[in-house]
Protein backbone atom coordinates (compact mmCIF):
# COMPACT_ATOMS: atom_id res chain seq x y z
CA UNK A 1 0.00 0.00 0.00
CA UNK A 2 1.40 3.26 -0.84
CA UNK A 3 1.62 6.22 1.79
CA UNK A 4 0.51 9.75 0.29
CA UNK A 5 0.31 12.60 2.78
CA UNK A 6 -3.12 14.88 2.97
CA UNK A 7 -0.99 17.99 3.84
CA UNK A 8 0.09 21.24 1.90
CA UNK A 9 2.65 21.30 4.79
CA UNK A 10 5.71 21.56 3.19
CA UNK A 11 7.66 20.74 6.77
CA UNK A 12 5.28 17.84 7.30
CA UNK A 13 5.98 16.53 3.72
CA UNK A 14 9.28 17.21 4.32
CA UNK A 15 9.66 15.21 7.86
CA UNK A 16 7.52 12.33 5.85
CA UNK A 17 9.75 12.17 2.82
CA UNK A 18 13.06 11.29 4.84
CA UNK A 19 11.03 8.03 6.43
CA UNK A 20 10.17 7.32 2.66
CA UNK A 21 6.27 7.82 3.89
CA UNK A 22 5.37 10.12 1.19
CA UNK A 23 5.01 8.24 -2.25
CA UNK A 24 2.80 11.00 -2.93
CA UNK A 25 0.63 14.33 -1.89
CA UNK A 26 -2.99 15.17 -2.01
CA UNK A 27 -3.94 18.79 -1.32
CA UNK A 28 -7.27 20.40 -1.82
CA UNK A 29 -8.61 23.96 -1.52
CA UNK A 30 -8.84 23.65 2.43
CA UNK A 31 -5.46 22.23 3.22
CA UNK A 32 -3.81 25.04 0.44
CA UNK A 33 -6.07 27.96 2.61
CA UNK A 34 -4.46 26.42 5.53
CA UNK A 35 -0.90 27.68 4.47
CA UNK A 36 -1.82 31.36 4.30
CA UNK A 37 -1.12 33.46 1.19
CA UNK A 38 0.84 30.80 -1.26
CA UNK A 39 0.60 31.35 -4.40
CA UNK A 40 -1.34 27.87 -5.75
CA UNK A 41 0.70 26.97 -8.60
CA UNK A 42 4.43 27.55 -6.91
CA UNK A 43 3.34 25.98 -3.67
CA UNK A 44 2.15 22.95 -5.87
CA UNK A 45 5.56 22.66 -7.98
CA UNK A 46 7.31 23.27 -3.95
CA UNK A 47 5.63 20.06 -3.40
CA UNK A 48 6.50 18.47 -6.44
CA UNK A 49 10.33 18.96 -6.06
CA UNK A 50 9.91 17.57 -2.80
CA UNK A 51 8.04 14.08 -3.54
CA UNK A 52 8.40 12.27 -7.39
CA UNK A 53 4.99 10.70 -6.74
CA UNK A 54 1.74 11.97 -7.80
CA UNK A 55 0.75 15.26 -6.05
CA UNK A 56 -2.84 16.35 -6.03
CA UNK A 57 -4.28 19.99 -7.25
CA UNK A 58 -7.64 20.39 -7.02
CA UNK A 59 -9.86 22.33 -9.19
CA UNK A 60 -12.21 24.75 -8.10
CA UNK A 61 -14.24 25.80 -10.87
CA UNK A 62 -18.07 24.05 -10.97
CA UNK A 63 -18.28 23.83 -14.50
CA UNK A 64 -17.15 21.24 -16.97
CA UNK A 65 -14.43 23.74 -19.36
CA UNK A 66 -13.01 25.87 -16.28
CA UNK A 67 -11.96 21.81 -14.46
CA UNK A 68 -10.87 21.65 -18.08
CA UNK A 69 -8.95 24.56 -18.21
CA UNK A 70 -7.82 24.77 -14.67
CA UNK A 71 -6.48 20.78 -14.81
CA UNK A 72 -4.46 21.56 -18.15
CA UNK A 73 -2.92 24.82 -16.82
CA UNK A 74 -2.12 22.89 -13.72
CA UNK A 75 -0.71 19.84 -15.63
CA UNK A 76 2.08 22.08 -16.82
CA UNK A 77 3.45 22.46 -13.11
CA UNK A 78 5.54 19.38 -13.41
CA UNK A 79 5.14 15.73 -14.83
CA UNK A 80 3.90 14.54 -11.43
CA UNK A 81 0.93 16.49 -11.11
CA UNK A 82 -2.72 14.78 -10.79
CA UNK A 83 -5.55 17.10 -11.15
CA UNK A 84 -8.06 16.58 -8.45
CA UNK A 85 -11.90 16.75 -9.87
CA UNK A 86 -15.02 16.30 -7.82
CA UNK A 87 -17.64 13.44 -8.30
CA UNK A 88 -20.28 15.98 -10.00
CA UNK A 89 -21.61 15.74 -13.54
CA UNK A 90 -19.12 17.99 -14.99
CA UNK A 91 -16.47 17.04 -12.58
CA UNK A 92 -16.98 13.51 -14.21
CA UNK A 93 -17.42 15.07 -17.67
CA UNK A 94 -14.42 16.90 -17.21
CA UNK A 95 -12.63 13.58 -15.94
CA UNK A 96 -12.76 11.77 -19.17
CA UNK A 97 -11.90 14.81 -21.35
CA UNK A 98 -8.71 15.30 -19.26
CA UNK A 99 -7.95 11.34 -18.78
CA UNK A 100 -8.19 11.62 -23.43
CA UNK A 101 -5.53 14.27 -23.13
CA UNK A 102 -3.50 11.76 -21.12
CA UNK A 103 -3.72 13.61 -18.23
CA UNK A 104 -4.25 11.98 -14.53
CA UNK A 105 -7.39 12.39 -12.21
CA UNK A 106 -8.02 11.85 -8.81
CA UNK A 107 -11.91 11.94 -8.45
CA UNK A 108 -12.51 13.14 -5.05
CA UNK A 109 -15.50 13.55 -2.93
CA UNK A 110 -16.66 10.19 -3.33
CA UNK A 111 -19.28 9.02 -1.03
CA UNK A 112 -20.91 5.61 -2.34
CA UNK A 113 -19.72 2.43 -4.64
CA UNK A 114 -22.20 3.87 -7.02
CA UNK A 115 -20.03 6.97 -7.29
CA UNK A 116 -16.77 5.18 -7.64
CA UNK A 117 -18.26 2.99 -10.61
CA UNK A 118 -18.86 6.08 -12.58
CA UNK A 119 -15.73 7.78 -11.80
CA UNK A 120 -13.89 4.61 -13.28
CA UNK A 121 -16.35 4.61 -15.87
CA UNK A 122 -15.05 8.00 -16.75
CA UNK A 123 -11.22 7.28 -17.03
CA UNK A 124 -10.26 8.18 -13.09
CA UNK A 125 -6.71 7.48 -12.66
CA UNK A 126 -7.35 7.49 -8.47
CA UNK A 127 -10.73 7.31 -6.67
CA UNK A 128 -10.72 9.15 -3.17
CA UNK A 129 -13.89 7.70 -0.86
CA UNK A 130 -13.42 9.46 2.09
CA UNK A 131 -13.81 7.36 4.93
CA UNK A 132 -13.85 9.80 7.88
CA UNK A 133 -16.43 11.89 6.27
CA UNK A 134 -18.79 9.03 6.07
CA UNK A 135 -18.20 7.89 9.47
CA UNK A 136 -19.19 11.29 10.89
CA UNK A 137 -22.34 10.93 9.51
CA UNK A 138 -22.87 7.57 11.31
CA UNK A 139 -22.29 5.74 7.88
CA UNK A 140 -19.27 2.88 8.01
CA UNK A 141 -16.74 4.38 5.16
CA UNK A 142 -15.10 0.86 5.84
CA UNK A 143 -17.90 -0.59 4.42
CA UNK A 144 -17.87 1.80 1.46
CA UNK A 145 -14.16 1.23 0.69
CA UNK A 146 -14.72 -2.20 1.04
CA UNK A 147 -17.49 -2.49 -1.65
CA UNK A 148 -15.52 -0.47 -4.06
CA UNK A 149 -12.39 -2.75 -3.89
CA UNK A 150 -14.30 -6.32 -4.30
CA UNK A 151 -16.43 -4.34 -7.25
CA UNK A 152 -12.78 -2.41 -9.39
CA UNK A 153 -11.08 -6.18 -8.65
CA UNK A 154 -13.88 -8.05 -10.06
CA UNK A 155 -13.51 -5.87 -13.73
CA UNK A 156 -9.65 -5.60 -13.56
CA UNK A 157 -10.16 -1.79 -13.55
CA UNK A 158 -7.02 0.41 -13.15
CA UNK A 159 -8.15 3.12 -11.69
CA UNK A 160 -6.52 2.95 -8.17
CA UNK A 161 -8.32 3.53 -4.89
CA UNK A 162 -7.30 5.69 -2.78
CA UNK A 163 -8.76 5.67 0.87
CA UNK A 164 -9.14 9.43 1.91
CA UNK A 165 -10.71 11.02 4.79
CA UNK A 166 -8.70 8.96 7.27
CA UNK A 167 -8.61 10.18 10.96
CA UNK A 168 -6.67 7.41 13.28
CA UNK A 169 -4.27 4.29 12.68
CA UNK A 170 -7.49 1.77 12.60
CA UNK A 171 -8.66 3.40 9.37
CA UNK A 172 -5.21 2.80 8.11
CA UNK A 173 -5.00 -0.53 9.03
CA UNK A 174 -8.56 -1.73 7.84
CA UNK A 175 -7.71 0.22 4.39
CA UNK A 176 -4.68 -2.04 4.20
CA UNK A 177 -6.60 -5.12 4.99
CA UNK A 178 -9.04 -4.48 2.69
CA UNK A 179 -6.59 -3.90 0.08
CA UNK A 180 -6.82 -0.48 -0.47
CA UNK A 181 -3.92 0.72 -3.02
CA UNK A 182 -2.72 3.96 -1.55
CA UNK A 183 -3.61 5.47 2.03
CA UNK A 184 -3.70 9.25 2.09
CA UNK A 185 -3.36 10.81 5.85
CA UNK A 186 -2.59 14.09 7.48
CA UNK A 187 0.46 13.64 9.53
CA UNK A 188 -0.91 13.46 12.74
CA UNK A 189 -2.01 10.00 11.62
CA UNK A 190 2.01 8.97 10.61
CA UNK A 191 2.62 10.26 14.56
CA UNK A 192 -0.16 8.64 16.06
CA UNK A 193 1.04 5.33 13.85
CA UNK A 194 4.34 5.65 15.64
CA UNK A 195 3.06 5.57 19.13
CA UNK A 196 3.19 2.35 21.72
CA UNK A 197 3.58 3.12 25.17
CA UNK A 198 5.16 -0.67 25.25
CA UNK A 199 7.92 0.39 22.63
CA UNK A 200 8.89 3.89 25.25
CA UNK A 201 8.67 1.78 28.29
CA UNK A 202 11.08 -1.02 26.84
CA UNK A 203 13.22 1.53 25.57
CA UNK A 204 13.58 3.40 28.93
CA UNK A 205 14.42 -0.11 30.73
CA UNK A 206 16.94 -1.07 28.16
CA UNK A 207 19.04 2.18 28.33
CA UNK A 208 19.15 2.15 32.14
CA UNK A 209 19.83 -1.41 32.87
CA UNK A 210 22.82 -0.98 30.45
CA UNK A 211 23.46 2.16 32.56
CA UNK A 212 23.27 0.40 35.26
CA UNK A 213 25.80 -2.28 34.24
CA UNK A 214 28.60 0.65 33.69
CA UNK A 215 28.61 -0.24 30.32
CA UNK A 216 29.07 3.41 28.60
C1 LIG B 1 -8.51 13.75 0.16
O1 LIG B 1 -7.84 13.84 -0.84
C2 LIG B 1 -8.90 14.87 1.01
O2 LIG B 1 -7.94 15.88 0.91
C3 LIG B 1 -8.96 14.52 2.47
O3 LIG B 1 -8.66 13.17 2.72
C4 LIG B 1 -10.15 15.04 3.19
O4 LIG B 1 -10.03 14.69 4.55
P1 LIG B 1 -10.90 15.37 5.71
O5 LIG B 1 -12.25 14.76 5.67
O6 LIG B 1 -10.16 15.04 6.97
O7 LIG B 1 -10.92 16.85 5.40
Amino acid sequence: MKFFLDTANLNEIREAAAFGFADGVTTNPSLISKEGDVDFKQHIAAICEIVQGPVSAEVTSQDKDGMVREGLEYSKIAPNVVIKCPLTRDGLKATRELDGQGIRVNVTLCFSASQAILAAKAGASFISPFLGRLDDIGHNGLVVLQEIVEIYENYGWKTEVLAASLRHPIHVIEAARLGADIATMPFKVIDQMFSHPLTDAGQAKFLADWAKSGRK
